[in-house]
């Protein structure tokens, strides 16, 4: 860990928050120089709301007010978000699509999750839709997000086997314990210098990131 100051982090949420939790667990044992100054919900109810607040986190609740009032929606976040001064967006579980303009003025700022080892299966139903295709392998991607949906750069990807009687449900469960994992090691890489936004791509450890890193998850650990 370096002696830098911590990565300020709003983290935006529409539901259960797992990510969000492993994220800022992280932070707190100071696995990654990195605190997480604000979690926003677009849904009232969000059971992340209250995952947050029981570690001591600030949370808002901007609801969302549907897509033809999108731009309102983003003067809300824009108010919230310069109150917290966030280094960095942290999209998990964020079930809205934010604007071109939005995203352009924060290049390189904003980060996703992805539930598929994108470019395959942008979009919604990963799961189901790997499991129809009979895909044997599955994973996440952790990728810069750009105005294209599920398009931007991807930084790390956890490959992770299909099991012959997989479900839906025992699938996702396996994919999701693999992005608790890759999401808080790609923002302690962007704190730690590692992983930066430069000429319009990521880079890390010096080098232009021409493909993502891959981490398999199944054969060296039970998941
Ligand atoms: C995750 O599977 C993530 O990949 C996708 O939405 C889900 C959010 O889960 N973008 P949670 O709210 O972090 O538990």
């Amino acid at each position: 860990m370096t002696g830098a100051d911590p990565l300020r982090l709003a983290i935006l949420i529409s539901g259960r928050g797992s990510n969000m939790t492993a994220i800022a667990r992280a932070c707190a044992e100071a696995r990654i120089n990195a605190r997480v100054s604000l979690v926003i919900s677009e849904r009232p109810g969000a059971a992340g709301l209250d995952s947050a607040r029981a570690l001591k986190i600030e949370t808002r609740t901007i609801a969302w007010p549907g897509a033809a009032d999108r731009l309102q929606f983003e003067r809300g976040l824009d108010e919230a978000l310069a109150a917290a001064r966030p280094d960095l967006i942290v999209l998990a579980g964020f079930m809205r699509i934010l604007s071109q303009q939005f995203v352009e003025r924060r290049a390189g700022s904003i980060l996703n999750i992805h539930p598929s080892l994108l470019p395959s299966y942008r979009g919604l139903h990963t799961h189901r839709r790997v499991l129809e295709a009979g895909d044997a392998v599955h994973g996440a991607s952790v990728h810069f997000v750009t105005a294209e949906l599920d398009g931007g750069p991807v930084i790390l990807q956890s490959r992770v086997a299909v099991r012959p009687r997989d479900t839906e449900d025992s699938l996702s469960a396996r994919v999701q314990a693999t992005e608790h994992i890759i999401y808080p090691r790609v923002i302690g890489w962007l704190a730690d210098g590692r992983l930066m936004w430069r000429e319009g791509r990521p880079w890390l450890d010096g080098k232009a990131l021409t493909a993502p890193v891959v981490e398999e998850f199944d054969g060296s650990r039970e998941i």
